[in-house]
């Protein structure tokens, strides 16, 4: 299936089960097309972006014990899961001419952000929610009309995003554990495996796409644009090892562990606006 044509099923489609249908393999990328910006994904009425600080957001660890509020945490990070596809669905359409492996790297990367989605889908329904029953924001998406070139996108999503979400899935696996719900929990750690792999084609295409004498970490410092920042990338706990793992620089992981801890409990969309002040 040509890339091209993925990427529009999934950012021009409203329809959540167009947008979640899996990219029929080997993706080619013989007719990429000219520069495509969509100002906003084609979502259906109840997956529209709610307006700043209307969403609900994510519930405090000690609420997660509550069945009703873990649904909340499954639904928020669906709509999390189905951005993450937008916004790569995005940048492909953004920017025809980034070299065909990055291109076709981050169709396999969809992928699982596909089946993620699908996840906290079924668990958010399990615990009695269905994905769309409340508002979701569109603080991922904002994002994409910052993105100038590919390295916008590799330094943002893949390096702050998923990042960031190396310690949050532990997090609140340990979280769903402690509430005795092993599924959530199941599907955290899941989460967590593929971030290292998506987290590794960020640091990959950085170090292919910065100038080769500037160390990661400075390169991806200096590519940052305001709201995001170094602490945006790490959660309260910071896990060392997944970074490692994932390719990070100890220059990297040193500066990650040193940076001010973003807090769980914050709702992405309440920390981000310059009248809450910046954060993730
Ligand atoms: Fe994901
Ligand atoms: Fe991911």
């Amino acid at each position: 299936m040509e890339i091209s044509a993925y990427a529009r099923r999934v950012l021009l489609s409203p329809e959540l089960e167009q947008k979640l249908a899996p990219c029929d393999m080997p993706p080619t990328d013989e007719t990429p097309g000219d520069p495509l910006r969509v100002q906003q994904p084609a979502r259906t009425s109840h997956l529209q972006f709610a307006a700043p600080r209307t969403a609900p957001p994510m519930p405090k660890p000690p609420a997660l014990r509550e069945p009703a509020k873990r649904a909340i945490a499954h639904h928020i990070m669906a709509n999390h899961e189905l951005q993450a596809l937008e916004v790569m669905a995005a940048v492909l359409l953004a920017f025809p001419s980034a070299p065909t492996a990055f291109r076709t790297g981050m169709v396999q990367i969809m992928q699982d952000e596909r089946r993620h989605t699908r996840m906290h889908m079924e668990q958010a329904s399990r615990l009695g929610l269905q994905f769309g029953e409340l508002p979701v924001n569109g603080y991922i998406w904002a994002r994409t009309s910052q993105f100038q070139d590919p390295l916008d996108y590799v330094v943002s999503l893949p390096l702050v995003f998923e990042n960031c979400n190396l310690d949050h899935t532990l997090e609140l696996e340990e979280i769903f554990l402690e509430a005795g719900d092993s599924r959530s929990a199941g599907v955290m750690r899941a989460i967590h495996r593929d971030e290292i792999e998506h987290v590794r084609f960020g640091v990959q295409w950085l170090q292919a796409m910065k100038p080769a004498d500037q160390p990661d970490h400075e390169a991806w410092l200096a590519k940052l644009q305001w709201p995001l920042q170094a602490h945006k990338a790490r959660g309260h706990q910071f896990d060392a090892d997944s970074r490692r793992t994932a390719g990070l620089s100890e220059e990297w992981i040193d500066c990650l562990a040193r940076a001010e801890k973003a807090g769980l409990t914050q709702p992405a969309d309440q920390r981000d606006s310059p009248a809450s002040g910046p954060a993730e």
